[in-house]
């Protein structure tokens, strides 16, 4: 299995639709245990944010293919201590078979792609989280059976989630609606990717959430205020309000609809107990897929057989 052998994973740009396709084939047969891949490979999780669901899922994939895994907490690295990036970046290289880094800037992400000539993937920076999204496709394709023509509605911060999800709808063929306050769109260039991606589907930017959750089969969330951002977390409350994930937005959707949220949750702000606890919640079934699409991920980056 080695499609995406030695590639980089910096935005789900670059993948293509029938790329992600082809991997969530391999994560579906995976996961139902059709197929067992193995490589006796080493991946590095360099995380500078927290992190429950990728360090844990990375790390479980790893093991269940073969490998192992080195958890490069910043604090216990020189990188504590000021050793440049550029130069980190190109003695793990000699190191590791490949890399996963969570921060801050993309730009970062990239310079450590630049420097190492191992694969460099994301997992989460403030401009995308595209490991998320690819779970968030395959638990989407489990429930409806294919992807193509779905309706994806997301409410709240034009943020990393929102991002990497525009552009794995556009990619995949589904139609994207993104409701935030006027002040918290999307960043500009994704919106353009995405754009040029989408062949005959819609990508809406709204600030009306009602007017995007109408009719949609997937109802999607993600906090109001990201990691890094937590000193704006209160003043952020009234102005998201509207946009807040219930039963009243949820019954306006198609009565079929699932509701999504990347988690970690923040329970009575971006979405209620009652939505997330409810019956058309698939929110744990994706917190699971990140260990099969990692899987799929690593296998054919790694070319495990
Ligand atoms: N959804 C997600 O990335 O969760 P963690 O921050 O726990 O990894
Ligand atoms: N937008 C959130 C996602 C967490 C998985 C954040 O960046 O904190």
């Amino acid at each position: 299995m080695d499609t995406l052998k030695g590639r980089d994973l910096l935005g789900l740009a670059d993948l293509s639709g029938g790329e992600i396709q082809e991997l969530l084939h391999l994560a579906a047969q995976l996961k139902a245990g059709r197929i067992n891949l193995r490589c006796n490979k080493v991946l590095g999780l360099l995380f500078y944010k927290a992190s429950t669901r990728t360090r844990v899922s990375f790390s479980v994939a790893m093991y269940q293919l073969g490998g192992q895994v080195i958890d490069l907490n910043p604090n216990v690295t020189q990188m504590g201590r000021g050793e440049p990036l550029v130069d980190t970046a190109r003695v793990l290289d000699r190191y590791l078979d490949i890399l996963a880094i969570r921060t801050f800037e993309q730009k970062e992400l990239e310079t450590f792609a630049e420097y190492a000539r191992i694969p460099i993937i994301n997992a989460l920076t403030d401009l995308e989280h595209p490991c998320q999204v690819l779970a968030d496709l395959l638990t989407i394709q489990e429930c409806f059976g294919s992807l193509a023509g779905a309706t994806v509605a997301y409410l709240g911060d034009g943020n990393n989630v929102a991002h990497s999800l525009m552009l794995g709808c556009a990619l995949m063929g589904m139609h994207v609606r993104i409701a935030t306050p006027a002040a918290y769109q999307p960043d500009s260039s994704i919106v353009e990717q995405a754009m040029q991606r989408a062949v005959n589907t819609e990508v809406m930017l709204t600030n009306d959430p009602i007017a995007a959750v109408k009719g949609a089969n997937v109802l999607y969330t993600d906090v109001w205020a990201s990691m890094g951002q937590e000193a704006l977390a209160d003043a952020r409350i009234p102005i998201f309000q509207p946009y807040q994930l219930n039963k009243q937005l949820l019954s306006l959707a198609d009565p079929q609809a699932i509701v999504l949220h990347c988690l970690p949750a923040h329970r009575g702000e971006e979405i209620t107990d009652e939505v997330m606890e409810g019956s058309r919640s698939r929110i744990w079934d994706q917190a699971e897929n990140r260990m099969h699409a990692q899987k799929a991920l690593l296998a054919s980056i790694l070319g495990a057989d």
